[in-house]
């Protein structure tokens, strides 16, 4: 039997696969799972953008039997042929570029994109938060605003615009990403850059009443005082309608349109499909895929009007769960369970429908163990089962012994340990390359 599945979300799904009786083949465009939550802690050097991959084969190579992987795109899915079409969307080529696989059954775990509501400007100028690319462009531009500010003869209006780094969101990543910056403009860039220290100012633009929608009142009551005390400022109420090279414009709490210059802007408004899937909804009809964010799935976790054959998992299908990597990576042990009792059940089986199989299998059940966030200052909140709220210095060790643990492997863990330790020995490094 083929299965082809994709890319990141995957990660838990290709250590627990039973490779003895199914033919794996993966296909992703980078070689390498990224450990996002620990993203925007990367754009501030706080941990290695390195310290957070896990190469690909760091994982295939230690399976009893081969994976194989392709690096490559997978821009088509046709579920009545069950044929996928695979793309090098590389810089370099060879002669064959583009190639079609079937498959016995497909793992749809791409992902899901930027959402930018289609407001002008967005892909032009501002940074995302998804990508290992990302985080680089983000350090790079930070510190190149940095240094132009500090160019001589720069008039104080422009010093003042380069020296404003705006987030565009308050879901958890915007508040994670503006905690991360807070810290390292106090506690770095102040000392390696005296003469523009105290000129900083960051600003987060929520379009709702309150950051961190998700969480109970009285965390987001801690979150905000917690920004203020940091004077990182919040507007609230606050809907960016269009995004300039230089400035946004919002449509602010007073519903005025407002011009914000800004020297670094981070957009970090949420998810929405990648076209791939909104592609395969398309064909799979309005009636089953009626939502937008992702593929509806079943209790198995098998996509809605499709065949029993297609799956989805992560980010890439829409559940009634925060799309979040704890969703994700029970999601992907679950199924490599759900595959193992299915061959299982095959091989018993008087009759192979699928449908009398797949009754016989159990569902997928999440507990959730809780969500967190960074808020800066060495402060982070937790919401834990059990209507437990906690907050403060304590949590932060809580929030980094959970990302830590969460990692993909003992390498891994290692590495961002050993960043954290030469963070706070060296400080974060100020370097751009
Ligand atoms: P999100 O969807 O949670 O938040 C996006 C925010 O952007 C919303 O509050 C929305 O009101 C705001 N927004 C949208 N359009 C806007 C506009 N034009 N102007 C101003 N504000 C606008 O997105 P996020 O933070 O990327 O998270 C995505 C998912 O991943 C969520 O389900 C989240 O819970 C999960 N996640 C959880 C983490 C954690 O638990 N620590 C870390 C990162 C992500």
């Amino acid at each position: 039997m083929d299965k082809t599945y994709l890319d990141r979300g995957s990660t838990s799904l290709l250590k627990d696969i039973d490779t003895e009786n199914y033919n794996v083949v993966l296909i992703s465009p980078r070689a390498y799972f990224l450990f996002t939550p620990l993203l925007p802690s990367s754009t501030v050097g706080t941990v290695e953008l390195r310290s957070i991959m896990q190469p690909i084969r760091f994982i295939t190579r230690f399976k009893s039997r081969e994976v194989l992987f392709i690096e490559g795109s997978c821009t088509d899915i046709d579920p009545q042929k069950k044929l996928i079409t695979v793309e090098d969307s590389s810089e370099i080529k060879g002669e064959v570029s583009k190639q079609q696989i079937k498959y016995d059954y497909l793992v749809v775990g791409v992902g899901a994109e930027n959402a930018t509501f289609n407001i002008p400007g967005v892909r032009e100028f501002a940074c995302f938060l998804k990508e290992s690319w990302d985080a680089r462009k983000i350090r790079s531009q930070l510190l190149d605003s940095l240094e132009s500010a500090a160019f001589p003869g720069q008039p104080e209006e422009e010093i003042k615009r380069l020296l404003h780094m705006v987030v565009v969101g308050g879901g958890p990543t915007g508040i994670e990403y503006a905690a991360g910056l807070h810290d390292f403009l106090e506690e770095d860039v102040k000392i390696w850059y005296p003469e523009i220290a105290g000129k900083f100012r960051i600003t987060l633009v929520e379009a709702t009443p309150h950051v961190l929608p998700a969480f109970s009142k009285d965390l987001i009551a801690y979150t905000e005082k917690t920004f203020a005390e940091n004077k990182v400022t919040i507007l609230n109420n606050t809907a960016v309608k269009k995004v300039n090279q230089k400035d946004i414009v919002v449509l602010n709490k007073d519903k005025e349109l407002e011009s914000i210059p800004y020297g670094l802007l981070v957009w970090a408004t949420g998810n929405t499909a990648r076209p791939l899937v909104a592609d395969l909804m398309k064909k799979l009809g309005p009636t089953a895929q009626a939502q937008r964010r992702g593929l509806t799935v079943d209790e198995h976790l098998i996509v809605a009007g499709s065949d029993n054959s297609i799956y989805a998992l992560g980010d890439a299908s829409a559940t009634k769960w925060a799309p979040t990597g704890q969703v994700a990576s029970r999601q992907g042990s679950y199924l490599a369970e759900h595959f193992r009792t299915l061959y299982e059940l095959k091989k018993k089986a008087t009759n192979s429908d699928s449908k009398v199989l797949l009754s016989q299998v159990d569902p997928f059940v999440y507990n959730h163990r809780g969500s967190l966030a960074y808020v800066g200052g060495d402060k982070a909140i937790a919401e834990l089962p059990g209507n437990i709220h906690l907050s403060g210095a304590a949590t932060y060790l809580f929030w980094k012994s959970a990302y830590l643990s969460n990692l993909f492997s003992l390498r891994n863990r290692i590495l961002v340990g050993f960043d954290w330790v030469k963070c706070k020995m060296f400080g974060r490094d100020i370097g751009r390359e």
